[in-house]
């Protein structure tokens, strides 16, 4: 048994906002921006919008791509940090519901930047342990709603948007060559030393909304930027060499290498560090920003329908987060 990716897409708001667009805000420039992280727009939700809007647009077109009907998805994943409620309900419910998904769990899952791959994984595992045949795995993230946008040091760096993968069993699926295709393996860790790196202070149980006393700021998104991409350098450029060759294989044998989408600067930076040429990575962070657990289906779903997946490349997605969390997947497409 196999767990093979069967469709990717994903639901980018209309609204595109320049780095331009700040200035009349914020004191900032294109320039800055552009030169420190990649950045030029990212894509802002409308006001009635919340991430299940996207993740079920985005798993309707995944469904319809691969024709499996919504009463055959055995298990709907949404990973997100950026829920329409705090807790409860789940996205997944949400989108289950909306989508006729009748005969289908659905939970959230919360590994920050990480939580695509940690739903791939989880989705291969429930395929190959026989408790799933289709799982809908899904980035959902409206992070405009939780940044400052009084502070330059963190509102540039996000956007908004959601993508979805379809993960199916299949008996035996092979490319051209003969060798299996599908999920091959993944890495997960976390290291949550560093939770206070990235955190939203305010709103949960430890310290819950207190309108007598509100700080607006602690009701954001918070970010130690400079310890964050000290982590994030190392994470990678240790990380994906590991990953690679816990599982027999070398860079040479990776067509794409697939990083969640942070800043241009730390892919740059974990390359050299690895020695891995930069061409190797999928860079899109320049028109979304970095839209956390969004991110990198975003870029399958791109790399796709730019025809630059092939059947039986080897893919290695890899990603890094709040919590800390950071890992990665190997596929076979
Ligand atoms: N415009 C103009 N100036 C700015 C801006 C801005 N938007 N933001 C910060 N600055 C200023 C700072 O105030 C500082 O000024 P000062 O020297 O007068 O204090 C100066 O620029 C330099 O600040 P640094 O923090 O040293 O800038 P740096 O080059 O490190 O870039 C950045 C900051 C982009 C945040 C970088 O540290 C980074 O990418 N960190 C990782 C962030 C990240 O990837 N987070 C998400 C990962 S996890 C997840 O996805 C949830």
């Amino acid at each position: 048994m196999q767990a093979v990716i069967r469709s990717v897409d994903c639901a980018i708001p209309q609204r595109r906002m320049s780095n331009e667009e700040f200035t009349a805000i914020l004191d900032t420039s294109d320039e800055w921006i552009h030169s420190h992280t990649g950045i030029r727009y990212r894509h802002i939700a409308d006001p009635d919008q919340a991430p299940s809007d996207l993740a079920l647009e985005a798993c309707q077109k995944v469904l319809s791509r691969a024709a499996v009907p919504p009463d055959e998805v055995d298990l709907i994943l949404v990973a997100t940090a950026t829920g329409d409620y705090l807790g409860f309900p789940s996205v997944a419910c949400i989108v289950q519901d909306r989508l006729g998904a009748k005969r289908a769990g659905a939970m959230d899952l919360a590994a920050g930047c990480t939580g695509f791959i940690y739903g791939l994984e989880t989705a291969r595992n429930f395929v190959l342990g026989g408790g799933a045949r289709n799982v809908l795995v899904v980035g959902a993230e409206v992070l405009s709603r939780i940044v400052d946008w009084q502070d330059r040091n963190t509102c540039v760096l996000f956007g908004d948007g959601a993508g979805a993968a379809l993960v199916s069993a299949s008996e035996d699926a092979r490319d051209g060559s003969g060798r299996p295709r599908g999920l091959l393996a993944s890495v997960l860790r976390a290291d949550g030393s560093g939770a206070h790196l990235l955190e939203r202070p305010m709103g949960g149980t430890r310290a819950p909304f207190d309108p007598e006393n509100f700080d607006r700021t602690s009701a954001c998104l918070r970010m130690d930027g400079r310890q964050v991409y000290n982590f994030a350098v190392k994470a990678i450029a240790e990380g994906i060499p590991e990953m690679l060759a816990a599982n027999g294989f070398g860079i040479d044998d990776v067509a794409w290498i697939v990083p969640h989408q942070a800043n241009v600067r730390i892919i740059e930076a974990a390359a050299k560090r690895a020695k891995i040429p930069l061409e190797k990575y999928y860079l899109n962070i320049e028109e979304y920003a970095n839209t956390s657990a969004a991110s990198i289906p975003i870029a399958l779903t791109e790399m796709d329908s730019k025809g630059l997946l092939r059947e039986g490349d080897l893919v290695a997605t890899f990603g890094f987060g709040a919590g800390l969390t950071w890992g990665g997947n190997l596929l076979r497409w």
